[in-house]
């Protein structure tokens, strides 16, 4: 398959598997990388030395380009690039912030620049900035979020309208059906998190695997819009956060409530009652936890499928 996507970073399939923190290490990326589609380091969950590990272990498992996914809003932001830019990575998607903070300092050092939006204002500031490509992320997607509540869906068409530059297609696109309808409505590539979530070399705990598994139809909301919107699992620190809102929390109430280290406590070290757990909608139509190249080749099996399929419309 060609296109924009997989010119712009030299990939077989524009499936990119997104950076997410607490899941997406050296192991993940280089399987998805190696499978043909894009594998992406989540920063935002390491200190700068650790990072530094992923990035080499990565390098020495595969010989196929991968990016590290740079979320804005973890301190230590300037020692990341540092060594991103030392060890030679090509390809950085950021997020959580704004476009012109780094797209500038990194395109000088020759690195291809992703921005992570959720909105079309948002997708013209990245576009305005100079990035190579955005990310356009929809309500449904696991993590943290627009505050818009814009579904991909309605995202997608909104900033094809308005944008020249490749567009990647984010939240709620865990098989080869959702890829095509996504590319239908102008992608280019498609970012999938969850689904990756559920898989074999993702580094999240493997408590957290299951849950996901297990997830049905409204197992997740978005929540915490006065701190930074996230979409998480609805555990016992789910239905606390909003106890709390039924109190009327103020801002400082949610910071303390929400306190330090939650998201590792919960994906990473498998506390499934008092941790976040940040998941998508789709997980609802994630049944197993299943090798990362595989996720990768049954993605592509089902997106040849429904084209064909599609035909018959
Ligand atoms: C566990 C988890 C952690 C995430 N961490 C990050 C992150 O560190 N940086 C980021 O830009 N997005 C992060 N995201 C969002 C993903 O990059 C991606 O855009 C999203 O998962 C796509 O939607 P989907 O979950 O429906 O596939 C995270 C998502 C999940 C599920």
């Amino acid at each position: 398959m060609q296109n924009r996507i997989t010119t712009l970073f030299n990939i077989s399939y524009p499936i990119i598997q997104a950076g997410m923190v607490w899941a997406s290490g050296w192991r993940l990326a280089s399987a998805v990388s190696n499978a043909g589609g894009l594998g992406v380091i989540g920063a935002g969950s390491m200190y700068p030395e650790v990072l530094r590990e992923h990035i080499l272990k990565c390098k020495q498992a595969t010989d196929r380009p991968f990016a590290v996914n740079v979320p804005m809003l973890y301190p230590d932001i300037d020692k990341h690039m540092d060594i991103i830019v030392e060890l030679g990575v090509k390809i950085v998607f950021t997020s959580a912030g704004n476009p012109k903070t780094w797209t500038g300092f990194l395109k000088e050092k020759g690195i291809t620049v992703v921005h992570v939006v959720s909105s079309v204002k948002f997708a013209l500031k990245a576009e305005e900035a100079g990035v190579d490509a955005i990310v356009a992320e929809g309500f449904e997607a696991g993590g943290h979020n627009g505050r818009d509540e814009t579904t991909t869906l309605t995202l997608l068409p909104a900033v094809k309208e308005k944008i020249n530059i490749p567009i990647i297609a984010a939240g709620g696109i865990a098989t080869g059906k959702s890829m095509l309808a996504a590319m239908v409505l102008g992608a280019d590539g498609v970012q999938v998190g969850s689904r990756f979530v559920a898989s074999d070399e993702a580094s999240s705990h493997p408590d957290f695997k299951q849950k996901v598994v297990e997830a049905g139809e409204g197992a997740t909301k978005l929540t915490l819009k006065e701190l930074a919107p996230v979409r998480m699992l609805k555990n016992k620190f789910f239905h606390d956060i909003q106890d709390a809102y039924a109190k009327g929390a103020t801002v400082e109430d949610l910071k303390t409530l929400l306190g330090r280290a939650r998201a590792k406590r919960g994906m990473f070290e498998g506390d499934m009652e008092e941790g976040e757990l940040e998941i998508g909608q789709v997980a609802a139509i994630i049944h197993d936890i299943r090798p990362a190249a595989t996720i990768v080749q049954d993605m592509i099996t089902e997106f040849k499928e429904a084209q064909k399929e599609a035909a018959r419309f």
